[in-house]
């Protein structure tokens, strides 16, 4: 959040309610076109159900974007009735116009500024707005790190995109206008606010006067002992730096007042690290709207070409391609309640991947470059038991290899086939089979069924290649092969180490292809006086600083507590 003072001139926002029907006519979902032929053909290089599947699991979660600052999802919600916000502050005015609130108050506290008087006695300090939702708030999810304001960081191309229709670099502070319109904009469609994330998240709020009530204003005993430089002059918010002379007009603690200022507002956004994130918005999956979408943004496929993840952008869109992203973020927040889709858990569904594999293939990536146990081949067979563990509940008794025909190349994995098959169709083919569900589906929810159906196809189609693999090489305990003698196989050493070998590529090319955030830690884990931490804006902005790990996020553990570790 941009802090924006002083505020003055009332925003009237009118609500208009909206109960235009579209009806979302794109063709059902098919699945008899997919083949199950080929275990070893990769999925197409343009191909980004992995990314929408990413997005999906990463929803309201502070960690996954952190790292991936460049959001490519719009996704409508509300906020409940009941939901505290908070709106830290000079004076004790409030907000007249578009401004920001925070969930946590410790991402309010640091903008309250000090509760002494200036130059001239006049009391200004440390004032703290409480308010609560009233009714529930209909609001605009940005993906990313959508509140942090970094030149050609793609962080709020799809903010600017949607009011202004293109991304001016030289507006990338603009936050004044920027809110308005996009207030302005949203008053079209009844909403009341924007939620983004930077250090925590936020709620960009339209009207102080709507949907809210005051709880209290209060006059805070601040930690401060001076005026907090308004970010807008820095381009920074939290901008306190003690060594710059124009500063130090303060005690001896100010080091250790803004590092706790700056460690409890990240501090508070760490606690929505992981799934679920920040519960305290409720978004809806039937209506997202993803730069990802290849169909509704197919100009982004040669844009995103050669381009690493970090610097994919929607910034690269076609006009043609952004009317219609345009259009569809009109259609989802104007749907009427006959639209409501299908009614399944997407949050949930998308999770219950994560859960099966997230933890299994961290656990085979450990043992594929470990080298206990110390011989090859006891390693292989261990590895070999966690493929198939991972496999169980789609291997019929039916899938074995024919007798005698074992030890041959990759056209002898036919009977493996069905393993695939029912582990990549498992968990949706009972969407694809009913007709009730399918014509309630939004077109959301179509391209969350694609991103679901199309990930898990590749996690099922690598896992079931490398157990092939290592039933061909008479490492799976319960398929033992015999060989045309009759006689088991014994595995000779460098079979074992080409197996491992080339399960090895495997697992690191799909975990890489997936880029699962939970896999993110520091290594080793930090201490109890610790935190593990992913530099966030706007910590990396002092000179000198402006290196690889701040461009590419990578964990580091960080102190809870005095003495602070620089961020
Ligand atoms: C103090 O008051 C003078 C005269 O009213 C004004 O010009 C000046 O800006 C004030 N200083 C501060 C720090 O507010
Ligand atoms: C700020 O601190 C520096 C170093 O301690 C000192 O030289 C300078 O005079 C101080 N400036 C003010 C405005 O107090
Ligand atoms: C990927 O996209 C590029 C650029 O749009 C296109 O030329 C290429 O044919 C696509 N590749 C596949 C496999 O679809
Ligand atoms: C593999 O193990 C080595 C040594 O323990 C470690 O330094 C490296 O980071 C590991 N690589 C992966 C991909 O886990």
């Amino acid at each position: 959040m941009q802090l924006l003072r002083p505020l003055f001139g009332l925003a009237a926002l009118q609500h208009s309610a909206h109960a235009t029907q579209f009806s979302f006519s794109t063709p059902t979902v098919s699945t008899s076109s997919i083949q199950w032929t080929d275990l070893t053909a990769p999925p197409d290089a343009n191909a980004t159900s992995q990314l929408i599947f990413d997005a999906v699991n990463a929803v309201l979660q502070h960690w996954p974007h952190t790292r991936y600052r460049n959001g490519h999802t719009i996704i409508p919600g509300t906020v409940p009735v009941g939901t505290l916000l908070y709106h830290g502050r000079q004076d004790r005015e409030l907000p007249r116009t578009p401004e920001w609130t925070s969930v946590d108050p410790e991402h309010s506290f640091p903008f309250a500024g000090d509760s002494t008087t200036d130059a001239n006695t006049t009391a200004e300090g440390c004032w703290q707005h409480t308010l609560v939702t009233t009714r529930p708030l209909k609001v605009l999810y940005f993906d990313g790190s959508s509140a942090a304001n970094i030149k050609e960081g793609g962080t709020l191309d799809m903010q600017d995109l949607l009011i202004w229709g293109k991304v001016d670099p030289a507006r990338w502070v603009d936050e004044r206008e920027r809110l308005d319109d996009l207030c302005a904009w949203g008053n079209d469609f009844g909403l009341d606010g924007f939620v983004r994330m930077e250090m925590d998240f936020e709620i960009m709020l339209c009207d102080f006067s709507q949907g809210v009530e005051l709880i209290s204003t209060d006059y805070l005993a601040a930690l401060w002992s001076r005026h907090i430089t308004p970010p807008l002059q820095r381009h920074t918010a939290l901008s306190l730096d003690t060594t710059s002379s124009a500063d130090n007009l303060s005690g001896p603690n100010d080091r250790i007042v803004a590092d706790i200022l700056r460690f409890e507002t990240i501090h508070a956004g760490s606690w929505h690290n992981q799934y679920p994130g920040d519960t305290r918005f409720k978004l809806d999956l039937t209506g997202l709207v993803s730069f990802y979408d290849t169909t509704l943004a197919p100009s982004l496929i040669p844009a995103r070409r050669g381009k690493e993840r970090w610097d994919h952008r929607p910034a690269g869109i076609s006009a043609t391609d952004l009317t219609a992203v345009k259009a569809r973020v009109g259609e989802v927040l104007t749907r009427g309640p006959d639209s409501d889709g299908s009614g399944i858990d997407w949050q949930a569904s998308f999770h219950v991947i994560v859960d099966r594999y997230a933890d299994r293939l961290e656990t085979l990536a450990y043992l594929l470059n470990t080298t206990t146990p110390d011989t090859v081949s006891e390693r292989a067979r261990l590895i070999q038991t966690q493929l198939r563990i991972m496999l169980t509940p789609y291997i019929l008794y039916t899938a074995r290899p024919t007798p005698g025909r074992s030890s041959t190349a990759s056209d002898s994995d036919t009977w493996a086939l069905p393993v695939w098959k029912g582990c990549a169709t498992k968990h949706t083919a009972h969407i694809h089979a009913s007709p009730t569900l399918q014509s309630r589906m939004t077109v959301s929810e179509r391209l969350l069924l694609t991103a679901l159906d199309k990930t898990n196809r590749e996690i099922c189609r690598v896992v079931v290649k490398m157990w092939a693999a290592g039933v061909h090489a008479g490492l799976d305990p319960f398929i033992p092969l015999e060989s045309d003698d009759g006689h088991a196989t014994t595995l000779a050493l460098q079979d074992s180490l080409r197996v491992v070998h080339d399960w090895r590529a495997d697992a690191d090319r799909l975990m890489s292809w997936l880029d699962w955030a939970v896999w993110v830690k520091c290594r080793p884990a930090c201490g109890v006086e610790e935190m593990c931490y992913l530099p966030t804006w706007p910590f990396f902005w002092h000179e000198g600083r402006k290196d690889e790990r701040w461009e590419r996020p990578q964990p580091r553990c960080i102190r809870r507590f005095e003495p602070y570790s620089q961020l």
